[in-house]
Formats: C-alpha cells, structure tokens, sequence
C-alpha cells in the first residue's frame, strides 16, 4: 500500500439480517416509470411503464419528439419494448417529480440509441443534471441498449431532473425510473480505515452510479429476479485467472431473516467463487489470490461492496480468509460465521470506499488466512461498485479532500444503530425547496413550456467560470450580474444575490414568481432561478444592448436617434401596460426606470426587474396596495410617498421621469448639477410650463425632433407627471400617445400629413381601462 499513491478508505458495516423485520417484499412509495416516447402503456415483469403521454404532467419540455423504431433488438428481455420508443429533447427539458418520501431514490436512465427521421441518436451529445449533482456530463452512446443506473439521496419535495443538449446536438431517452431505495440500502456512515485508518462519512448525501454489479460464480440475475429490480451480472470477464471454470453453488444453505426483499437475491448469496472452485486442483493454487479486475476512472471515489455468504463450511470458525482491494488488505483473516452471531449461512454486505489516484483498474482480491493451523480457502458471493459523484466545489477541487471525516457506528444488541455526526461536505446542499409552489398549477394553465426552472448551482458555476469577475456585467446592492452560457449555448444574464444574505428572499420569490406568469415581447424572460443553501440565483434570457440609462447618458451613451427612442419609449409602455392589465391579476412593478430598461440586440425595449413588483387582492378590490415605501430616488410617485399607498399610477409617474430621461440625455437625478436641477422630474417640468421644453431637449436629438411630436411628447411626460395619481393617465393612454408622437415624427419627416387627425386615433384596446379607471382613480 504505501508507496504506491492509493488511498484506501473503507467504511465497514456489519448488519445483522436476522434480526432484521421486514414485510415481505419491497414496495417503494414512489414509483414513477415511464416509457418514453410510447403512446401506450408497457408492462415489464410485474412493473408497468407509464406512456409519455400519461406521464406528461412530469415533463417540461420545449418540442415533443417522439420517436419509434422498427428495429427489434437482438436482445430479447422482457424490457426490450421500452427500446423501441424514445423522446427527443431538442432544448433543455426538465421531469419535475413530486417526493413523497425523502430517502435515497434509485434514476435508471434508459437509452438504445436508433434513427429517427433527421435525428441520429447515435451522434447525440448531452448533459443530465439532478439538483447540485452531474450524472451524465456530454454523454453519447451508439450501443444498442444501456441502463445508466444512479441512486440520490432526495430531500426536497420533489425531484428535478435536467436534460441539456449540448451545442447543436439533441438529447434523447427511451424510458425513465424514479424509484424509493429502501433507506437501509445505503447508510450514512460508518467506521473506515486505510494507512491513516481516517474516516468516511456522509454516503447518505453521495449521489451513486453503478458501475457494476456481479454475481460471482453464479449466472446473470435479471432485474425480473431481484427485489429492487437491479441487474448482476456473472464475473468471468473480470477474473484474472482465466482457468477458473468451476462454480460453487449452494442455495439452500443461504438464511434469510424475515428480511423481505434482501440485500442481493438468494441466486447472488448461494453462488460464489472459493479458492477451491480452481479448475486445476492444484495445492499451490489454495495459496494464491483470487483476483478480479473492473475498470474505473481515476481520481474519483468508488463505494465497493462486498457480498457475504458463508455456504462453504461445514461447521464454525473453519473458515479464515483475507479481503483487498488493491494492495490493500482490507479484511483480515475474515471469519463469517462469528461476524453474524455464530451461525452459517446468514447473508451480510461490507462496504469499503477507496479513490484511485494512479490507476484506472480497480482490483479486488480474495486469499487464504496465514493464522496458523486454518485450511486455505476463501469466499466471495457477490460485488458492487459505485461512482461517488461528488459535488464539484471548485474549479479545481481536489477530490480527497473533504471526504474525511469523523463517523460513529455502534451496534447494540445486533441491531445497527447509527448515530448520526455533524455533516460533513457543508457545501452538499441539501434543501432544495421549491420556492415557487403555485409552480405546477400555473404550468398547465398559462401551458407557457420556457416556464422559469430550477438551474443547479453547478450548471451555473460552469455557465459563469465560477462565476469570474471578466464576466461581471452588473452590480448593485443585491449582488453582481453576470454574463454566462449554458451548456445549450444560450447566453444568460445572472444576478447572484449576494451569498448568505437572506435580506432579499422576498424580492427573489416575487421575482420567480412575477416572471414565470408573464411572457411578453417587452418584459425580459426568465430562464431559470437557483435557490440553494446560500444562494439565490436569477437566470435571465441575455439582453444584448444593456440599459436604456446607458445609451442616455454616462460613458456608454449611443447616438440613438429620436424615432428609435420613440419606439423604446412604446416598447417599454407595451411591457408595463401588459403587466397593469396582466393575464391573471394586474401587478405594479414599482421601480421604473431607465436602467431596469433593457434594449436588445434590435434596440427593442424590456422592462426588467419585478424585484417590488407587487399584487395582492387588495390591488384588485379597492385599487391600492399599502406599503413601506420602495422604489428609487428621483422616480417616486409623490403620492405614493405621502400616502404610502401603492397603485399603478406609481409606475405611471417613474415611467414619466424615464420619458424626460430619453428627451433630455441625462440622469433622473444629477447630484453633481447645480440644486435646482438635481431632480430632473420638477427641473424639466418649470421648462415645460413656460413653454420651452425644447431648450432642455438632448442636443444629440435636438435637431432632428418635429415640433408636434415634441408636443405630444411633453404633454404625456407632464400628465404622467401629475402630482394626483387620479389625474395620470393608464399606462394604455401613455402608448397611445406615445405612439401618436411617433406617428406625428414621421409624417413630418416624410413632410406628409398623418394620414389620421391626431384626435381621431383610435385608443387602443385596454381591456381593463375601464375598470382600472374606475378602481385606480
Ligand atoms: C494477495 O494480494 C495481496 C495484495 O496484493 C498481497 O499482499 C498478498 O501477498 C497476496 N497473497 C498471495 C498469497 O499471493
């Protein structure tokens, strides 16, 4: 061991099966299986696969693809029709999973990659994601069948699992699993030992994926035949001596307690190989090893597992052996019929973790005891190998660390009791509650499939470089705003809360929640939003241009001409108008302003930031919202301040301060400016009472405003200026002028004469104007 670079830890737990009660058989709670892509139901064995079509409720997803083959399968197993169907994902998908019971969940994954029409899925490449954990990071497969099987410790209410087609390809699945794991399968901790004899804790938080399961000396055990429907496989490919042909068998000899669905199916504890099974009965053959191979990844942890069954001997204590893994001797002069309270024949796991720096073959070894006076031999009835996924920290995180820590294990009396010890891998984030719980109802009604979705912290960290400050885009009191990718390709703007703080989780949930109901042209789209432990994450569509603020004024400022501004102008009202008038309630955004103004790449208007936004059923019955004042300086409804009564002629003021903004270049409040110009709202407003409006005006624009648009123009800024929120107009009034003024800009320029009289425009259609007339005023 020394020397040679491998670090062996191993947790040992001993449980004694006997005592053990169960009710026969194992039913899991929740059971979700379905059959991708199928219009109908499947049976396999006794399990039935749910059609994609019943099962869509659990699936959100941009396109539905569903593809069939013809090809049969040379395989032919009772889940083979599951392969003759899949699902497309052309654009990251997501299966939402209600938990009823937060234990360990087995994900079985299937996939048989065919043609289908334009897709090949031998050449797709994609991700998946669950919460914090990768469990397939651009992965592919031509083969004609493979089951990826993980099993994750679920503690949130339901379980989110993410597609992610890599760029320019697609993602596909043949059928799913979501199923309990009963929660002795995998216990949390347990006693370890290496060189440093140091400790491993926490499996009960480890994402697991199987890399093997073997059935030694015995055939393959089909999921049909097992308990937890998982699948061993015999173990000759992974012997080292090739001439081992013999099997030991001895099922009788196998004793169960009323353990009704077994830690491996008896066909797995009555077969093993023993030293003497050698074909070649040869006396030196007692003294070697018996050794196995698997291939592995280096630098990961693997969980390894070793099944038990003492059938060889005849009677107690004749039996002494030595386990390893690798050099190292984890087990020695094992003998198994004292570790289960003197008896033959009682099935039990020992589970070891060890991490492969140098290597990518993972051995396992059986040898004979060197006690004194014992017979050669040795025993091993069944093996597992799990990958730890472990939670990528940091760019760089070295995988050994953190893993170290103290564990108890005590058993009492043969029952195992666990004693559970501080947790370790404080970044494992485990609560991943949901924040937006009418989520799901609202899903199916607004049918909206880019609905905003749970990103894990990872996905983001990958998408953001861990979050580099060259990518920082924005920053403010909440935090910073970063620029990202996803894995798709599609570029993002992330505003990170600042880590820790739970001052804003108000404003994050109104957000999540304003922005997932609404999807408009002129209000900026959430992709997803983040809420772990200690972050709060938004992930908004990228919007090219910036702010509307910046093109005004400061360094930034671009040359927008006055019909462009116009037309943010109209864009900007659209989005605020929709949000007023809203598809379920009206909804006050309550911080309008030029840099919550975004402009994309074709200078289109979207409001961001619904961070105050507020509704309620006061806003609805009597029109106004009480409230502590919000919003920001220099845009404040007056009336709003004095009363602190919220409505939606408080955005209508702000949108006012911003219309002066685009028409003066400059700043809603200019601390640099002389006193009585700081303020631009009461500043802008003494000109245009005297009529010279257009000596203010932003001499970029100056020259090329039309006198009547200017008009029209001052004219809505001054009543949506009114100190009484009553006399505003709705912000459906505000567009129609607005685009009265641009309608007046370009028949001038065209020196032609509108083709309607600027009186007889016809107002827009503003389904609620007369209601929020009569109950915001
Ligand atoms: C069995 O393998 C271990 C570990 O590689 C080694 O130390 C031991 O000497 C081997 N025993 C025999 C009998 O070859």
């Amino acid at each position: 061991m020394k020397g040679c670079g491998e670090v062996v830890y191993f947790i040992s737990v001993w449980l004694i099966f006997s005592l053990a009660s169960f009710s026969s058989g194992f039913n899991p709670i929740d059971n979700y299986l379905i059959d991708c892509g199928s219009s109908s139901n499947t049976s396999v064995a006794d399990r039935i696969f749910l059609s994609d079509n019943a099962a869509s409720n659990f699936l959100s997803t941009p396109l539905d693809v569903l593809a069939q083959t013809t090809y049969k399968s040379i395989i032919s197993s009772s889940d083979s029709p599951l392969y003759q169907t899949a699902r497309i994902f052309t654009k990251t998908s997501t299966y939402t999973f209600p938990i009823r019971q937060h234990v360990r969940h087995w994900i079985r994954l299937y996939f048989s990659a065919f043609v289908y029409e334009n897709y090949n899925m031998s050449t797709a490449s994609f991700s998946v994601f669950t919460e914090n954990h990768v469990l397939l990071d651009d992965f592919s497969t031509s083969s004609t069948i493979s089951v990826k099987e993980f099993s994750v410790s679920v503690t949130s209410d339901d379980l989110v699992i993410m597609f992610i087609p890599s760029v320019d390809s697609f993602a596909f699945l043949n059928a799913i699993e979501v199923v309990s794991v009963p929660d002795d399968l995998i216990t949390d901790n347990a006693v370890l030992t290496a060189d440093t004899f140091e400790n491993f804790k926490g499996m009960l938080n480890q994402t697991l994926e199987t890399v093997v399961r073997v059935n030694m000396g015995g055939p393959m055990v089909s999921f049909e035949d097992d308990a937890l429907s998982r699948t061993w496989i015999p173990d000759q490919s992974f012997l080292v001596d090739a001439d081992i042909i013999k099997n030991f068998s001895n099922i009788e000899a196998v004793r169960y307690g009323s353990n009704g669905w077994d830690f491996a199916p008896a066909t797995v504890y009555g077969t093993a190989r023993t030293l003497s099974s050698r074909s070649d009965y040869n006396s030196n053959y007692f003294t070697a090893n018996l050794t196995w191979i698997f291939d592995v990844d280096q630098g990961f942890h693997y969980l390894v597992r070793f099944h038990f069954c003492d059938i060889l001997s005849k009677s107690l204590n004749t039996l002494y052996f030595n386990v390893y893994i690798d050099s190292f001797e984890v087990l020695p002069n094992l003998d198994l019929s004292t570790m289960r309270g003197n008896s033959l024949g009682l099935p039990g796991y020992e589970d070891y973790v060890t991490v492969l720096t140098v290597s990518n073959k993972l051995r396992v070894s059986i040898g004979p005891s060197t006690l004194p006076g014992v017979d050669p031999n040795a025993i091993l009835n069944g093996l597992e190998i799990m990958k730890i996924k472990h939670v990528r920290s940091t760019p760089n995180s070295d995988s050994n660390k953190g893993v170290r820590l103290a564990a108890i294990c005590v058993s009492i009396g043969g029952f195992l009791v666990v004693i559970l010890v501080v947790v370790f891998f404080s970044f494992i984030c485990k609560k991943w509650k949901r924040l937006v719980t009418k989520g799901d109802s609202n899903k199916t009604s607004c049918a909206a499939p880019n609905y905003g979705i749970r990103i894990p912290f990872l996905l983001i960290q990958e998408a953001t470089n861990h979050f580099d400050e060259s990518l920082i885009i924005g920053a403010g009191g909440f935090g910073m705003v970063y620029k990202g990718v996803l894995k798709d390709g599609t570029k993002v703007a992330i505003k990170r809360n600042k880590p820790g703080s739970q001052q804003g989780l108000i404003e994050f949930r109104t957000e999540v929640e304003m922005l997932s109901q609404f999807h408009h042209r002129h209000l900026v789209s959430l992709i997803g939003y983040c809420q772990e432990e200690n972050e709060m994450i938004l992930l908004y569509e990228y919007v090219e241009n910036g702010t509307l603020s910046s093109h005004l004024c400061g360094s930034g400022r671009s040359m927008l001409s006055w019909k462009q501004r116009l037309e943010i102008c109209i864009g900007a009202a659209r989005g605020l108008h929709y949000l007023h008038t809203g598809p379920v309630r009206a909804v006050i955004h309550r911080d309008v302003k030029s840099t919550n103004i975004l402009l994309d790449e074709n200078l289109i208007a979207k409001v961001a930031d619904f961070g105050l936004s507020k509704t309620g059923p006061d806003l609805s019955q009597v029109g106004y919202v009480s409230t502590a004042v919000k919003g920001s300086f220099g845009y404040l409804d007056p009336e709003y301040f004095r009363k602190q009564r919220l409505t939606l002629k408080s955005d209508v003021y702000s949108f006012g301060v911003v219309l002066l903004e685009v028409l003066c270049g400059r700043a809603a409040v200019d601390s640099t400016l002389p006193t009585e110009k700081i303020g631009l709202a009461g500043w802008a407003m003494t000109w245009h009472k005297t009529g010279k409006l257009e000596q203010i005006i932003d001499p970029a624009v100056a020259g090329e405003i039309k006198p009547d648009s200017l008009r029209k123009f001052g004219e809505t800024a001054e009543k949506c200026l009114a100190e009484v929120g009553a006399k505003r107009p709705s912000m459906g009034e505000v567009l129609w002028n607005l685009e009265c003024a641009l309608e007046l800009q370009e028949a001038m320029e065209n020196d032609t004469i509108p083709n309607v009289q600027i009186d007889d425009l016809p107002k827009p259609v503003d389904k609620n104007s007369e209601s929020s007339i009569s109950i915001f005023e």
